[in-house]
């Protein structure tokens, strides 16, 4: 009988201690009791990436973006297509490329070795690779928030209608990332992740051939490597230190030598709020680096999955 009593308070003290979070809360501290090797892990991977191929700190960087701009920082970006819907990697801002998606499957497999076990989101591991390859390429470190969770869906159609192409005006970059939650503030400052990568001659080709507010000579070499017609696929560095994370972007930008349409969008040097920003951060690389990692946890934070919501999955291109 007694035996019986303080089983029935045991559980009834066991249940009132199980919290459900229902939150969409992230928090910089999600992962340290039940695995603290994971960040370590992931950064160790991400830094011999780097040392591999100095421009897929770049492309993981870009994956975080185009991962939280499609229905939130949920890991869809990484999904293969399936029987019942068509993924986002062959949506028009990513087919031909992004990339990435190898180092992302290693260091999944990595964490999941460190932590004895399948704990780490996919879209956790996007953000924090976003953030170590920012900092091991020379730009701010900072602390990520953590705790989302993996969605068990994606939608090709969403990545084509979210993301925004580099032929957008000024006006429709700012729409665009107000529709995310984010300000012009954000917009400026994101924008210069262009400060690492490359892009295709297919992504400036009209900027080097139509635009008038681009510097004749900046054209003319861009032009070598992409002609009018054909090579479309030829890269060229989004600004002249591109394995350096850096305000060179912005300094760019002063001189009229943005190569995407997009990143001359924000300067045309007539007194606007974007103009003032560029100008800012051209000067000041502190503030610069200042904001970017604040916008980086502002772009993080776009709709997560969280407590119960979506799952953690045990392979980044199929749900479990
Ligand atoms: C503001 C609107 C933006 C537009 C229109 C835009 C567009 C583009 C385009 C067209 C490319 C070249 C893709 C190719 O030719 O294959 C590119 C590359 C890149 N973007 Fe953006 N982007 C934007 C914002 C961002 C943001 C917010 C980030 C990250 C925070 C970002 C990170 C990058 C990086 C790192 C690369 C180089 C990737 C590589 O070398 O693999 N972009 N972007
Ligand atoms: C560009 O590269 C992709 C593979 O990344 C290829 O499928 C496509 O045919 C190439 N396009 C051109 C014009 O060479
Ligand atoms: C994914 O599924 C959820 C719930 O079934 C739904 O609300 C959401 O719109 C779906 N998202 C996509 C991208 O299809
Ligand atoms: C430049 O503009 C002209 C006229 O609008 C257009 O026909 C041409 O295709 C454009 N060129 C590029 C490379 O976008
Ligand atoms: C700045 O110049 C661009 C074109 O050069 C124009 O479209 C825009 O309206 C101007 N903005 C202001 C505030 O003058």
């Amino acid at each position: 009988m007694a035996g019986l009593r303080s089983l029935l308070v045991c559980i009834v003290v066991v249940a009132a201690t199980i919290v459900i979070p229902t939150s969409a809360q992230l928090s910089a501290s999600f992962y340290n009791r039940v695995c603290p090797k994971a960040l370590p892990a992931i950064r160790s991977i991400v830094k011999q990436a780097i040392f591999h191929e100095p421009r897929i700190g770049a492309s993981l960087l870009r994956l975080h973006f185009h991962d939280c701009f499609v229905n939130g920082c949920d890991g869809s970006i990484l999904l293969d297509d399936t029987s019942s819907f068509t993924g986002e990697k062959t949506a028009f801002p990513n087919a031909n490329s992004v990339r990435g998606f190898d180092v992302i499957d290693d260091i999944k497999n990595a964490v999941d070795k460190a932590c004895k076990g399948s704990v780490v989101s996919c879209a956790d591991i996007l953000a924090v690779a976003a953030r170590d390859s920012v900092f091991l390429l020379g730009g701010p470190d900072y602390e990520v928030q953590l705790g989302r969770r993996d969605a068990r869906n994606a939608s090709v159609n969403d990545a084509n209608r979210n993301l925004p192409p580099p032929f957008f005006s000024f006006s429709q970059l700012l729409s665009n990332f107000q529709a995310h939650g984010l300000n012009l503030k954000d917009l400026v400052v994101l924008s210069a992740a262009h400060t690492i990568g490359l892009a295709r001659c297919t992504s400036f080709r009209a900027r080097i051939y139509n635009d008038t507010n681009i510097d004749p000579k900046f054209a003319a070499s861009a032009k070598y490597n992409c002609p009018t017609t054909g090579g479309d696929n030829n890269t060229r560095p989004l600004d002249s230190t591109t394995r350096q994370f850096d305000n060179v972007y912005f300094k760019a930008l002063l001189q009229q030598k943005g190569l995407l349409h997009s990143d001359q969008e924000l300067y045309k040097n007539n007194g606007t709020d974007s103009d003032k920003l560029v100008l800012k951060y051209s000067r000041n690389s502190e503030s610069f680096e200042k904001d970017f990692a604040n916008s980086m946890i502002n772009m993080g934070n776009i709709k997560p999955l969280t407590g119960n919501n979506g799952e953690v999955r045990l392979n980044c291109r199929k749900i479990n």
